[in-house]
């Protein structure tokens, strides 16, 4: 994929941010999805690529946009597969909460994994502790060799979970190993990206969240020289169905990241929507500014880019058209 190909799918990622981020704190969000979904969309089709939706917003007959199967983009090669979340953590933004972003994956044709919309348990940490961590070793075993990767007392590694009711057994075994705790009340890719910078402050993301989130973070760690695990939990016949049809016939397997995201060209990008320990949400500065921070990242070099940018909303016609 030519680089050029990152700051394009940046400019995707902000248009969502700078769409969705007038929804924080209202409570609905419903609306700050559509928002969020609609500026991705009418973003993608300026962008040089013949691109096909393989995680997004649902299947073609339940999301009228970035549906999977849907074709974005000018139709010029290269020829990619694009997974989307226009807005991840449609709660938080509701809420005005930490770590709402827009975010987008792009990689050549065929190597994302077209993960099914249901749960997956997964474990991931940034670069220090890639190799080190196994989904079929125990909490207290992935615990102690995160902290002897990181060079900390066990004491002071921090696992970041989901606070599920589901996640009970997997909170105690973390405080019984030692470790300490973040409980977030959504958000993920957020989670596992932020393993991968120590200021952060977290070391490990441990519980079951969406699968097509879990490949959108194994995008994020692989440009970062990080690593992701996951397995996938079908809840019902259909879901079963889903992964037999996906090649996926042994349910314990541990899909790792070659499962995930295969070869070394993905193009991972978000943008803050709400505040995060990563990015800043966006910012609006009188009426007609706003500055958005995204990260933008190539597995194939490993370069990471934080992005400030300012726009001017008064010249930007679509933004205009679409915000509330
Ligand atoms: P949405 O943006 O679709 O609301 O997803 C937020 C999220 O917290 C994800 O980050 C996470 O993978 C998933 O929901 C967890 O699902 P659940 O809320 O069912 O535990």
């Amino acid at each position: 994929m030519e680089r050029e190909l990152a700051l394009e799918i940046a400019r995707v990622t902000e248009m969502a941010a700078l769409n969705s981020a007038r929804w924080m704190g209202l409570g609905r969000k419903m609306e700050a999805d559509d928002a969020a979904t609609t500026a991705m969309r009418m973003m993608f089709d300026t962008v040089s690529m013949d691109g096909t939706v393989v995680i997004g917003e649902g299947e073609m007959d339940e999301a009228p946009m970035l549906y999977i199967g849907e074709k974005l983009g000018t139709g010029d090669a290269p020829q990619l597969d694009v997974a989307v979340d226009p807005l991840e953590g449609t709660n938080i933004l509701a809420k005005g909460l930490w770590n709402a972003m827009a975010v987008v994956a792009v990689a050549p044709a065929g190597t994302l994994l077209h993960a099914p919309d249901m749960y997956m348990e997964k474990i991931a940490v940034g670069p220090k502790a890639k190799g080190k961590v196994d989904l079929n070793a125990s909490v207290a075993e992935n615990l102690k060799a995160v902290a002897k990767a990181t060079d900390k007392d066990i004491s002071d590694v921090v696992a970041v979970i989901l606070d599920r009711p589901r996640h009970a057994k997997l909170i105690e075994e973390v405080r019984s190993a030692g470790a300490r705790i973040k409980l977030i009340s959504d958000g993920d890719v957020a989670a596992a990206l932020n393993t991968a910078f120590e200021e952060t402050g977290v070391d490990i993301l441990f519980g079951s969240g969406g699968a097509p989130e879990g490949v959108l973070a194994a995008a994020a760690l692989k440009c970062l020289g990080g690593e992701m695990q996951g397995r996938l939990l079908p809840e019902d016949d259909a879901q079963l169905e889903r992964c037999h049809a996906m090649g996926i016939k042994d349910l314990d397997v541990v899909l790792g990241m070659e499962d995930l995201v295969k070869g070394d060209d993905a193009i991972f990008a978000a943008t803050g929507v709400t505040d995060g320990e990563l990015l800043r949400g966006v910012r609006f500065i009188g009426k007609s500014r706003a500055k958005t921070h995204s990260i933008v990242m190539r597995a194939q070099t490993g370069t990471v880019r934080f992005i400030e940018a300012v726009h001017d909303l008064s010249r930007k016609p679509n933004i205009n058209r679409l915000t509330k």
